[in-house]
């Protein structure tokens, strides 16, 4: 199964990469699959500009030529989308969002039909995020999966890591989704 992974954290190796970290250990443990990993905090990605190019072109392609690109060629390619973010204020993070507002393009075409893994930890809130991908998920006919994991305790962070459960959750999720792919 193609992978790809859009990192929304500045923190490598932090809470949400370590779940999809768990996540693609359950997915490759019956086999090998393709994963692409995108470090959008280490990425120059531009915001959209609105200038609606990518509605009017006759291949809905983004007029803006920067690391967007690979994203673009990668996702339309991949069956399964991992999306792993912190909560910052209130929504995914700014690298995240600046990722997701530049597939305006894909959605005139490509970003229909693909399994979303989505992991989000979280303080406080993590509803807005949540409630945008279940909105957004029947309309482009998308198979949604959502790990979330609050990582505060007592008032304190805490690392994912104190959680054993939600990695096993994250692993387990992984492990179905690459057993389904190969029963198909
Ligand atoms: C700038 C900033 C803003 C944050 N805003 C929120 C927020 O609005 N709601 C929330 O629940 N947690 C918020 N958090 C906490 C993070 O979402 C949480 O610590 C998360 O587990 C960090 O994940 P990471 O290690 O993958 O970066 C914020 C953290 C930072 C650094």
């Amino acid at each position: 199964m193609k992978t790809v992974v859009l990192h929304g954290s500045p923190r490598r190796n932090g809470n949400s990469d370590t779940l999809v970290d768990h996540f693609l250990k359950g997915l490759n443990a019956g086999g090998e699959n393709e994963v692409r990993h995108f470090y959008t905090n280490d990425m120059s990605i531009r915001p959209c500009q609105g200038c609606l190019s990518c509605e009017t072109s006759p291949n809905h392609s983004c007029a803006i030529e920067d690391d967007m690109q690979e994203i673009y060629s990668a996702y339309v390619d991949a069956d399964l989308i991992v999306w792993a973010t912190p909560m910052y204020w209130g929504y995914m993070t700014a690298q995240l969002k600046t990722v997701l507002d530049r597939m305006e393009a894909l959605a005139w075409r490509g970003f229909e039909d693909k399994t979303f893994a989505v992991f989000l930890t979280y303080r406080h809130h993590v509803e807005s995020t949540v409630g945008f991908f279940k909105r957004i998920a029947p309309h482009f006919g998308i198979r949604l999966h959502i790990v979330t994991c609050r990582t505060m305790e007592d008032g304190k962070d805490v690392p994912v890591t104190s959680f054993p459960a939600k990695l096993e959750e994250a692993y387990e999720l992984g492990e179905n989704l690459g057993a389904s792919e190969r029963d198909t």
